[in-house]
């Protein structure tokens, strides 16, 4: 990945983190924005001269906007953007607040639209690049609980595919990855709700999960890394508007 410039919404922590580690390994410069500072400044500490962190809700377009110009200043023009933040919680349907409707929609769709705006901007100045969008399995199939969710997953796939046509001739390939459960900080407080859900206790959710994957193992950090650095190579070059299911054989749409 050396001349990548990439920025990582969400990098403080999880999939974002685990992202940024890996690119920066591969030899490219890596901006990690999160509103998480404590644990950015960390990472980016730990990762050197190759990162930087700033500190970005990213669901202000305006706030957005200035972080990469300023990964752009410290690296060069930007190659690739990879929407990470999210957020989650599980709650039955009629209890599902419209509060909780706003911060969903807001961070995990509103936000990835934004940030799309953004990087495709800059693209379009520098002759190109990639966009990642890390969807769910939520993305495609339905989960009681999960509503609103689901519904914000459902549309950052009509986002991914919509902005990969619209700029398909212009050197810009967007696309997505689809995981199912993935063991980060999300799940600490996610596996209390699901253990209410199908009342089993918190510390066996996640091998009630294994059980109904066909490879009986849950998704790993480093099948996202992976999918990741394909999708933002020229290894996948023919690729667009396409999401990548790490589903362990759980789900094949
Ligand atoms: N963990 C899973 O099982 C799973 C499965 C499928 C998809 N996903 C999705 O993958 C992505 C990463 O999830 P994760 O498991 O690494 O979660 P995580 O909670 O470990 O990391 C999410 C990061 O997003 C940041 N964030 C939240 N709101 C923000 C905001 N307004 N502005 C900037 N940063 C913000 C948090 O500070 C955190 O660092 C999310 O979009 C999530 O929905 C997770």
């Amino acid at each position: 990945m050396t001349g990548k410039v990439i920025v990582v919404t969400g990098g403080s922590s999880g999939m974002g983190a685990a992202m940024a580690e890996a690119f920066v390994e591969q030899g490219a410069k890596v901006g990690i924005l999160d509103i998480a500072e404590e644990k950015g400044l960390a990472l980016a500490k730990k990762l050197g001269k190759s990162a930087v962190y700033h500190q970005v809700d990213v669901t202000s377009k305006t706030a957005v906007e200035i972080a990469v110009n300023q990964v752009e200043d410290a690296f060069g023009p930007l190659t690739s953007f990879v929407n990470s933040a999210g957020v989650s919680e599980m709650v039955p349907f009629l209890e599902s607040s419209e509060e909780l409707w706003e911060l969903t929609m807001n961070v995990n769709l509103k936000a990835t639209f934004l940030c799309c705006q953004v990087a495709v901007t800059h693209m379009l100045q520098h002759g190109g690049g990639e966009i990642l969008n890390m969807s769910s399995l939520s993305g495609k199939k339905a989960s009681s609980w999960q509503t609103i969710y689901c519904a914000s997953k459902f549309g950052v796939q009509g986002l991914t595919q919509s902005i990969a046509k619209e700029f398909a001739d212009q050197n810009i390939r967007v696309n997505s990855i689809c995981p199912g459960i993935v063991q980060t900080e999300m799940w600490e407080k996610l596996k209390y709700q699901y253990g209410q859900k199908r009342g089993i206790e918190p510390d066996k959710v996640m091998d009630y999960f294994k059980a109904n994957v066909p490879m009986q193992r849950l998704v790993d950090l480093q099948d996202v890394v992976h999918s990741a650095i394909f999708l933002l190579t020229d290894k996948s070059s023919y690729l667009t508007g396409q999401s990548i299911n790490l589903a362990g054989g759980e789900w094949m749409e």
